[in-house]
């Protein structure tokens, strides 16, 4: 689908449910999939509430997902195991009322059968195929289940050991070019150190997430430089010349000064401390970044500074970023590709010139119709446009799924809007 470009994470029939206390449950994401190419930023927007930190917060594994996949550089790093559960369980019932149903024709076949036994022959053979069916979904699903187990518990470690085996490799050749002893002694020392890094490595590091409120994520009781160290110390890093340095680095790459480094974060604005923010996620060298509304705390002002800095960083960096916000003007004009959630869902997901050119949902028509322009006659005009789910959609009977309405442009409906939404494309 995606024409040669690497993917780099690919989120696949997420649902994080969260318990409400007498066996209620609230959908916060349900059923969203999505991918981000190595490189682009991919905007995620929706009101609030909708459920856009919940996948956020799903990908960087602080939940146990319900169900779904999260694959980053191609290893499943988030697994849940609901949709295997109910699978076999729906088989099992299946199996039972399939028996039930058997059960009755070969009794109504009884009655006037001439051939007794041939009757029940067959129909112990009709229960044996039901059987074999059944258990090889139960057992398909009870793998299935199993695989999504391990994965969510230890990928990891299975992340460390790969990176290990492939650095002893690397070791080994390092070694046999090694022309002396002295030399010999100082690659096995260089490598002794990476090891026990590499062995400590955990692959969600390589995401890291900046939050939306910059004073509530910062600790007030560490100072900015330990804070910044923190992922690095965790990592294994001791060496304190080496931290300070990569820290005095990050330091001016987000704007601010070495100085800084012995400070609190109290002492900071808003925009500094956000910038402190970024600086802690910029220093683990992520491959993916998770911006959850990095500025929406931040005074209009200061708004556009911090987000020139994420633009710059990440063409600096070559950094990958998932870019959340709850109205479509902050990422207008930063993303390569926006989703639209809406109560949990996927609504929408387009390139982003697309989208602002051809709206089609509902929902993002009217998150559209929100964003003011500097254009008094616009304004004088602009009608701001209500959604309501309930009138705009009949899905009763024929039932909604994420269909690709154009190449690229995927959208949240049913067979009949399928059809509306392509005329209105004019791609019939
Ligand atoms: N830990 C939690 N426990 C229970 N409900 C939660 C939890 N986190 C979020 N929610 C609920 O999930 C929904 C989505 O929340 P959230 O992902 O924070 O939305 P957004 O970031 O789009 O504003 C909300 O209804 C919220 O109240
Ligand atoms: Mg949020």
């Amino acid at each position: 689908m995606e024409n040669n470009e690497e993917i780099l994470l690919r989120v696949e029939h997420l649902c994080q449910y969260f318990k409400m206390g007498a066996g209620r449950e609230l959908k916060a994401v349900d059923d969203v999939s999505f991918n981000i190419k190595k490189g682009e930023v991919f905007g995620l927007v929706g009101e609030s509430g909708c459920g856009k930190t919940t996948t956020g917060r799903s990908i960087i594994k602080l939940y146990d997902i319900t169900s779904g996949s999260v694959y980053f550089k191609d290893q499943r790093i988030c697994a849940g195991a609901r949709s295997y559960k109910i699978a076999i369980k729906e088989a099992q019932k299946a199996y039972r009322a399939e028996l039930g149903e058997l059960k009755k024709q070969c009794a109504e076949e009884l009655k006037s059968a001439g051939d007794r036994e041939g009757t029940l022959e067959k129909y112990r053979k009709l229960r044996e195929d039901a059987a074999a069916r059944c258990g090889k979904i139960v057992a398909e699903n009870r793998k299935q289940k199993a695989a999504a187990i391990h994965d969510q518990k230890y990928c990891d470690r299975d992340h460390a050991q790969r990176v290990v085996a492939a650095l002893k490799q690397e070791r080994e050749e390092a070694l046999a070019a090694c022309k002396s002893e002295e030399e010999r002694k100082a690659c096995a020392k260089e490598y002794k150190t990476k090891l026990h890094i590499a062995s400590r490595e955990r692959i969600v590091n390589r995401i890291q997430m900046i939050f939306q409120d910059p004073i509530a994520s910062l600790n007030p009781r560490m100072t900015v430089r330990d804070i910044i160290a923190e992922g690095l110390i965790i990592h294994g890093i001791k060496d304190k010349d080496y931290i300070d340095q990569k820290v005095y680095n990050i330091l001016e790459k987000v704007g601010l000064v070495r100085e800084h480094a012995g400070r609190y974060p109290h002492e900071f604005s808003g925009g500094q401390r956000q910038r402190i923010g970024i600086a802690r996620a910029v220093i683990m060298e992520p491959d993916l970044i998770i911006a959850d509304e990095p500025v929406s705390a931040l005074d209009v002002s200061i708004q556009a500074q911090v987000i020139n800095l994420l633009n710059d960083l990440r063409a600096e960096l070559g950094i990958t970023v998932l870019f959340i916000a709850h109205d479509l003007s902050v990422i207008k004009y930063f993303s390569d590709r926006i989703g639209v959630m809406y109560f949990g869902k996927m609504v929408e997901l387009a390139p982003a010139d697309e989208l602002f050119d051809h709206p089609l949902h509902p929902y993002t028509k009217s998150l559209l119709s929100a964003i003011p322009l500097p254009d008094p006659m616009y304004e004088k005009q602009r009608k701001r446009i209500v959604y309501n789910p309930l009138a705009e959609h009949d899905y009763s009977v024929d039932q909604p799924s994420m269909r690709e309405i154009v190449p690229g442009h995927f959208i949240y409906c049913n067979d009949a809007e399928f059809a509306k939404y392509k005329a209105e494309l004019g791609a019939e």
